[in-house]
């Protein structure tokens, strides 16, 4: 597939990487595509992968990975241009200032608010609720963690299925866009776990069946 990453820091940085070393074609978008920062990335990531300006990306691609912080995601979205039909993935956890909380969650989810802002994309709530470093690396002695996603769209949902388990994780799929606000207090719950309680960011939920 091709894929837009937006946003060239840990989230983005990484899972462009992975996808790359997928087989995917990666472009990510930047503030600054010419930045030492981005260079860097760009030879890590090899595998033809490029930096352009963020708009230009989201044109050239099918899936748009938007990893930016919560704050900056409105602006960034209205900056693409017409996106229609380009399936977005919104890892994205709106949180507040101090890291302390969500600003949204009981009437309207970070998600359902992304995809207001792009009406005719296909948005697909995906990735928020592992770490970056469990993106790197998904896989807990022959388990693999459990990726939560959902959205409106079944087509996008298969493609965001598949960009999942291309990196080795167990995608499950946990219903429509509107349980974005189940899943976005899902990752308030990690971010709890892996900082104030001490299990740090190598820890990943996983479900279970019998
Ligand atoms: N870190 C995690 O483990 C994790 C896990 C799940 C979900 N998330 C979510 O993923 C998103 C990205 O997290 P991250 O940890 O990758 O953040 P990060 O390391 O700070 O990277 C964010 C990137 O967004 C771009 N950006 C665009 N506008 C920006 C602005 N105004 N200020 C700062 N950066 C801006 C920057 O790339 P350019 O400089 O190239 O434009 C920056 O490198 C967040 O919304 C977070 O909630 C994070």
């Amino acid at each position: 597939m091709k894929i837009a990453v937006l946003g060239t820091g840990n989230v983005g940085g990484t899972l462009g990487k992975r996808w790359a070393q997928a087989g995917h074609q990666v472009l990510f978008g930047s503030r600054d595509p010419a930045s030492e920062k981005v260079q860097k990335l760009i030879a890590e990531t090899g595998h033809g992968a490029r930096a352009v300006s963020p708009a230009e990306a989201a044109q050239a691609s099918d899936v748009i990975l938007l990893s930016t912080p919560w704050t900056h995601c409105e602006a960034c979205i209205k900056g693409l241009g017409n996106i229609a039909g380009k399936v977005v993935i919104d890892c994205i956890n709106p949180l507040n200032e101090t890291f302390s909380g969500l600003t949204h969650g009981f009437s309207v989810s970070a998600a359902e608010l992304v995809a207001s802002w792009a009406p005719e994309a296909r948005v697909v709530k995906a990735f928020n609720t592992v770490s970056a470093r469990v993106m790197a690396d998904p896989n807990f002695d022959g388990q693999p963690a459990t990726l939560f996603f959902c959205g409106d769209d079944d087509d996008a949902k298969q493609m965001v299925r598949q960009l999942a388990s291309d990196l080795g994780f167990e995608p499950v799929d946990a219903g429509p866009l509107a349980n974005a606000r189940y899943l976005e207090p899902l990752a308030m719950l990690y971010i709890h776990l892996a900082v104030r309680g001490g299990w740090g960011s190598n820890t990943a939920f996983k479900i279970m069946k019998r």
